[in-house]
Formats: structure tokens, C-alpha cells, sequence
């Protein structure tokens, strides 16, 4: 396809199942961070096609865990949204998925693609690649089980030498998967090294008409048209490059209609980003989101420019009347600091992949 016809498919809605998603431009999960209120900030901006929430354990889920419960929080405004479950126990992965059902949500998604012992070890994740028949009919189980869409999110296989992700993938598609979301890194892998389109577009090639969602490294709106067009996927799943520009979505949007100029966020609209996000987070967790919020301190920092005295008040405060007079600050600051596309604030395991 040429550029034309790329750009005419990012404007283009994407079906995936039963859900017609507006746009083909999804927010790929990262644990501890695309938690409810991070999502709705997000998709307050436009753009976003759908989201997912992170990976919670199967059986915490249908056990009702306070952490689970948390983790699936969400309102009439956080649409379209998949749950992501784990587990290596049939199950326990139908108990969650019909869970799900029977509490409103409207899509599963199986996760495939963690790495972490952990979730290995207890054969979830990545390591259900290892046993493609195995993984296939668990699935199988849970469609049977639900009228919900499943989607699985997988990456290319374990290591380099078992790259199994187009295999299952089609046999996925036959089970009557809706989609799926392809990581191009192996398990062994972990983050290192860059993404494999050419893995991705072997993927997509395997299967008949379900849709692949390519997913790893995209930054910029170049980089989600440069995914389309290499592996002739269907979407783009984005999930560290929306915490380096959570405008990601909505410039996509711009560059495929054609939209020329700058489209960077104006300070105004940065700092209501901050604000909505802490009052959203106060919605689910009242005062202890004043903790919570901490951890995003020096993400906002970089990104917005606080000056430091006030990326360090941040840090610290404890009531959301301080909140509102750090905001007023940093209002009134602003331009004190140079904005930075934050980098190192996502931490990503590293070393040995057996150990994380
Ligand atoms: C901190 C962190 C947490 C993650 N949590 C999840 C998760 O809960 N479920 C999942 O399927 N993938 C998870 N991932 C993987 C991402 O969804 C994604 O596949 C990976 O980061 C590559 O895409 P990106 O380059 O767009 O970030 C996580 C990644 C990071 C860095």
C-alpha cells in the first residue's frame, strides 16, 4: 500500500468481534500505570481505538481479590475496553472470563507475552507459546465459555529458536479468536533489541482475515504508519510510547487527515492533563491518591517542565488542596523549565530474562 492508502486506513474504524472500535490506534497495557484514570485522561484526547487494563491473575479475579477489583475498575466513560487476564489453568481462565461476563465488560483478552517468572512459572504467559496445541485449547474453553470477544496478546515465540507466534495465531483464528496483539520481540528478548516487523508481517500473513495488532516501538505517528505499512497489520497497539507522548493517539489522527503544522499539546492543555488525571485517580482512591500520584511526579516533571522545587512538592504532598495551589504554581511557572519527552521513567526489568 502506498502512503495514501495507509493514511485513508488510519482514518478507516476497525471491527474486531463484535465491537466496531473507532479507531485502529490501541493502548497496549503496562502494569502499573494504565490504570482507569490514566485511561480516561487518555481518551479524553481523542484518537484512542481501544484500551486494555493490566494483566490481572485469573483466579484473584474470580476470587474477587480488594488488588483485582481495583485492577477492573471502571466507568461509562473508560469504553471500549478488554480485561487482560493470566493464568496457566483452563479453569481458572474460564471462571475469570465468564466473571467478566457476568459483571458487564465487554471484551477478554488473554495475555500471552509476560515474561516475568513469575507468571512463567506458573505456566502463564509467554510460556503458553511453548505448547501451541495446549494454549490453543484453553482458549477454545473459554470462548466456548462466553459471548464476550476474546483476543489473545502474544509475543513472537520464546527465544529465537521457537518462533511460534504465526502458528497460533492461525490456529487461534480458527478457534474464533477475534484478534491478536503480536509484541515483535521474543520472551527472551525481554525489551532488548529492536522490534521484528519482518516477525510481525509473518503473522499476519498466517491467518485468513482475523485481525493482527502490531504491537512494540512505536513513538510517533512515522513510526504507527511505518507498522502498518511494513506488516500489513490491521492495527497498532502503543503502549510506553503513549506514557512518552499520551498525544499520540490524537497526532495520528492529525497526520492521517492530513493535518500539517504543529501538533503539540499547548501548556494550558498539559497541565489540565495533569489536573484531570490526579481528580480522576481521587474518584477511585479518594486521599490515598495523593501516594499514588508520586510515582508520576518526575514523568510530569519532564514532560510538563515543572520547575524542581515543584516536581519535588509533588513528591510529597498530602492533601489535594495542596495539589490545586502546586498546580496554580506551576501554572504561573511555567516555561521556568525547557518541556523533555520523558525517557527513563518507564522502567523496564533488565539483565537476565530468567530472573525478572
Ligand atoms: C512497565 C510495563 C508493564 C507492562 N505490562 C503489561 C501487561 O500488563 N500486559 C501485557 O500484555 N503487556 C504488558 N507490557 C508490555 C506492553 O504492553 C508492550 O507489549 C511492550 O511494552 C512493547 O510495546 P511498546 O514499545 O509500545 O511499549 C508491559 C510493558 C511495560 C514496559
Amino acid at each position: 500500500m502506498d502512503r495514501r492508502d495507509i493514511l485513508e486506513l488510519c482514518r478507516t474504524p476497525l471491527r474486531l468481534g463484535n465491537r466496531d472500535l473507532a479507531t485502529r490506534f490501541f493502548l497496549a497495557p503496562l502494569a502499573g500505570y494504565t490504570h482507569l484514570a490514566f485511561r480516561t485522561v487518555l481518551r479524553r484526547l481523542g484518537g484512542l481505538g481501544l484500551a486494555t487494563t493490566d494483566l490481572v491473575q485469573a483466579t484473584m479475579l474470580w476470587s474477587e481479590s480488594r488488588k483485582s477489583l481495583e485492577l477492573v475498575a471502571t466507568n461509562a466513560e473508560d469504553r471500549p475496553l478488554s480485561v487482560q487476564i493470566f493464568s496457566g489453568r483452563t479453569d481458572d481462565l474460564v471462571k475469570a472470563a465468564k466473571w467478566l461476563q457476568d459483571h458487564g465488560y465487554q471484551g477478554i483478552d488473554i495475555n500471552m507475552g509476560c515474561p516475568m517468572a513469575k507468571v512463567n512459572g506458573a505456566g502463564g504467559g509467554a510460556r503458553l507459546m511453548c505448547n501451541t496445541d495446549g494454549a490453543v485449547r484453553m482458549v477454545d474453553q473459554v470462548i466456548k465459555s462466553v459471548q464476550l470477544p476474546v483476543t489473545v496478546k502474544m509475543r513472537l515465540g520464546w527465544d529465537a529458536t521457537a518462533l511460534t507466534a504465526p502458528q497460533l495465531a492461525a490456529s487461534l483464528e480458527n478457534a474464533g479468536v477475534a484478534g491478536v496483539t503480536i509484541h515483535g520481540r521474543t520472551r527472551a528478548q525481554g525489551f532488548q533489541g529492536t522490534v521484528n516487523r519482518d516477525g510481525i508481517r509473518q503473522v499476519v500473513q498466517a491467518v485468513k482475515s482475523m485481525p493482527v495488532i502490531a504491537n512494540g516501538d512505536v513513538r510517533t505517528p512515522e513510526d504507527a504508519i511505518t507498522m502498518l505499512q511494513e506488516t500489513g497489520c490491521a492495527g497498532v497497539a502503543i503502549g510506553r510510547g503513549a506514557m512518552l507522548d499520551p498525544w499520540i493517539f490524537r497526532r495520528i489522527q492529525r497526520v492521517a487527515s492530513g493535518e500539517t503544522g504543529n501538533t503539540d499539546p499547548t501548556s494550558d492543555e498539559q497541565i489540565s492533563f495533569l489536573e484531570q488525571h490526579f481528580t480522576l485517580m481521587m474518584d477511585q482512591h479518594a486521599e490515598r491518591s495523593c501516594i499514588l500520584f508520586r510515582k508520576f511526579a518526575a514523568w510530569y516533571g519532564a514532560r510538563l517542565g515543572i520547575p524542581d522545587d515543584l516536581e519535588d512538592r509533588l513528591r510529597r504532598f498530602e492533601t489535594p488542596g495542596e495539589f490545586a495551589e502546586i498546580v496554580e504554581q506551576i501554572r504561573e511557572r511555567h516555561g521556568e523549565r525547557a518541556c523533555t519527552i520523558p525517557t527513563a521513567l518507564l522502567k523496564v526489568p533488565n539483565g537476565p530474562v530468567e530472573h525478572w
